[in-house]
């Protein structure tokens, strides 16, 4: 017999089911310390591979792999139990699909993940509707893509023009097709975005996009104020956590020098 939790974890039926309804709210995580902050508190949780950027140092998102993407996403599993937990593919998942089917299998069996993210349009379509089709449940990234970010030579706002609008509504209804559940849409002129919204039938999900879409995503770091190197224009910082930590330290450091810590009371 299983034994099964008392606590539920939202579904991605519930998750589709807020469209036209309530707004939904996702955030990343990339550890269980803050995945369980964040649990019950936001709809869902990213995995993102933006943790090569903010978590460890790396110029861009590039250099994510698999081992360390189930890592991350088993740590934040262990976190949180009640938001959706999503894992993020990283650069080069998408060359083979017996290998992404592989791959996402292995997510499946090894972490509590309940759906993956693609960075892909159009010509991710056979993959996506691959996965689908055995079992995976799978959130489409489309518009602003950092895994083309040394292609396109930067972050290029997406949407700008007539063709750019259009193809990037046609990527977004050819997901739909696909069976993905979700849309995550970065980077799209806002205008761009409610269109898209409201010519599909799954929630669309923005960072960047403005707020006529389904919902919104941040990057923990970006949010909360710990990643310092720059703030995007789109983010809206709730936090000035790395002034905050710098200063608790401040006052560590100077407690220690003063022989303030350890007092009687923290010590056996
Ligand atoms: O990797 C990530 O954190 C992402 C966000 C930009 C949504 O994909």
């Amino acid at each position: 017999m299983s034994i099964q939790s008392s606590i539920k974890s939202i579904t991605i039926t519930q998750i589709k089911k807020k469209k036209n309804q309530e707004k939904i709210t996702m955030i990343t995580a990339y550890d269980a310390l803050f995945a369980k902050i964040f649990d019950g508190e936001v709809d869902m949780i990213l995995v993102g591979d933006s943790l090569r950027m903010s978590f460890f140092g790396a110029c861009d998102t590039l250099s994510a792999d698999f081992e360390s993407m189930i890592y991350h996403t088993q740590a934040v599993c262990n976190g949180a139990k009640q938001s959706l937990v999503v894992c993020d593919l990283p650069f080069g998942a998408l060359a083979n699909p017996q290998e992404t089917l592989a791959w996402c299998i292995e997510i499946y069996k090894k972490t509590n993940a309940q759906a993956v993210k693609i960075e892909g349009g159009i010509e991710a379509s056979d993959i996506v509707r691959f996965l689908v089709k055995n079992g995976i449940s799978v959130m489409a990234h489309i518009g602003l893509k950092p895994h083309f970010v040394r292609f396109e030579g930067g972050y290029k706002i997406q949407g700008k023009d007539t063709k750019s609008a259009k193809e990037l509504l046609e990527t977004a209804k050819v997901m739909e097709e696909c069976g993905v559940f979700s849309i995550l849409i970065e980077g799209v002129k806002a205008e761009v975005a409610r269109q898209i919204t409201q010519n599909v039938g799954i929630p669309v999900i923005g960072i960047g996009s403005g707020r006529d879409v389904d919902g919104q995503v941040l990057v923990w770091s970006d949010t909360f104020g710990f990643f310092e190197d720059f703030k995007p224009k789109f983010v809206r910082q709730y936090l000035k956590g790395a002034e905050l930590v710098r200063n608790a330290l401040k006052e560590y450091v100077r407690d220690i020098k003063s022989g303030d810590f350890p007092n009687d009371d923290e010590s056996y």
